[in-house]
């Protein structure tokens, strides 16, 4: 069966940009895919960040995917610095991968830009490596992720072939090695509608965990009223009835895709279905269908929280699983690379 890897940073709460863009559709892959679902804990310390509140997410973050279906009998769901072979693979890619690639990173451009330039942590221009080492390190032929992702997956690939050229082939094979490719090349892959939910207070901006205000975003774990409050709230424009990808109107792009990933519609029937409503028709409607989508999920949220050793229990068979996976790939590296087997 093809491999699939994929992670959220447990910074802050998860918003519906992360569920629609990437989460949801891991669920969908448990069945027909190997799969490995990661809270990347380790790229979530690339900006200043409080131990308290890492300690948190980890476990929010981890009891969210359960709630949203990933199954942990059938897919491994773990804590990423629970298997040691990332930070080390790391390591070794970090070694063989350009600056000038890393320097050219759109997030890293942008994360840097808003500290003290002489705060920028080291981490925060090798924190694409690290999610290198961790599509790498399983093998992995998909990576579903949101579009924001896009340039960091294509770096991935691009690490990965310089790697295979340099140390893979007849050189692997004369130190012992199976010789051939040492790594797999991962593509990503976006859901159709979902890969980039956009701010309720701006259409041409993301949502994001890191924007200033809360009401910009629907978060997985908002109550009905605050949701609704939200909702309620998001910016709209002063054209007449709703459309669907009109590029002056953002917004109700926006807001019509998730209506459509919330219900279970496609674009179009959404689109037409809600066409001749005014802005103050349609966003009840909208909140109603979000809340009705996220409830259950809350309602599974919290039950999960309640019993700490059942999350504590999926976490340590997940990380025992990936750890094997891991350990395979990352003993092949060690070898074509060089490195003195341990006696
Ligand atoms: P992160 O934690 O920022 O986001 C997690 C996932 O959510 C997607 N996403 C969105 N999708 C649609 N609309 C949005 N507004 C939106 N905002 C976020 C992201 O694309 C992502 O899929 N570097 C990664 C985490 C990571 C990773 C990996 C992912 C580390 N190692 C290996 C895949 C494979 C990140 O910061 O995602």
């Amino acid at each position: 069966r093809q491999r699939v890897f994929s992670g959220v940073q447990p910074t802050g709460t998860l918003h519906l940009g992360n569920y629609l863009g990437a989460i949801r559709n891991w669920v969908k892959m448990q069945d027909l895919y190997d799969t490995y679902f990661c809270v990347v804990d380790l790229h979530a310390i690339t900006m200043p960040h409080e131990p308290r509140d890492l300690l948190e997410a980890t476990r929010k973050s981890a009891a969210l995917y359960l709630a949203s279906g990933i199954d942990p009998e059938k897919a491994a769901i773990f804590v990423q610095s629970h298997v040691s072979a990332h930070a080390e693979l790391a390591w070794l890619l970090q070694c063989y991968t350009p600056i000038g690639w890393l320097r050219r990173m759109i997030q890293f451009k942008e994360k840097s830009q808003k500290q003290n330039a002489e705060e920028v942590g080291a981490g925060l221009l090798t924190y694409p490596v690290l999610m290198a080492a961790d599509i790498l390190l399983y093998g992995t032929d998909l990576v579903p992720v949101g579009e924001d992702q896009r340039q960091h997956i294509e770096l991935a690939r691009d690490i990965a072939e310089r790697f295979n050229h340099k140390f893979g082939g007849s050189k692997w094979k004369k130190l012992g090695g199976r010789g051939g490719k040492i790594f797999k090349i991962p593509e990503a892959f976006m859901p159709p509608a979902g890969a980039r939910v956009m701010s309720l207070s701006d259409g041409t901006s993301k949502m994001s965990k890191s924007a200033e205000s809360d009401a910009s975003r629907i978060n997985l774990l908002d109550p009905p009223d605050v949701l609704a409050n939200k909702i309620k709230r998001a910016k709209t424009d002063a054209f007449k009835g709703l459309e669907y990808d009109n590029p002056d109107r953002p917004e109700a792009t926006n807001l019509i895709t998730i209506y459509s990933l919330v219900t279970g519609m496609s674009t179009e029937a959404a689109a037409e279905e809600v066409c001749d409503l005014s802005w103050g028709e349609f966003k009840p409607r909208l909140a109603d269908a979000v809340v009705a989508h996220l409830e259950p999920l809350q309602q599974r949220y919290n039950l999960i929280m309640e019993d700490k050793s059942y999350l504590d229990e999926v976490l340590a068979k997940g990380a025992g699983d990936a750890e094997e996976a891991a350990n395979r790939t990352l003993n092949n590296v060690r070898q074509a690379m060089g490195f003195q087997p341990r006696p």
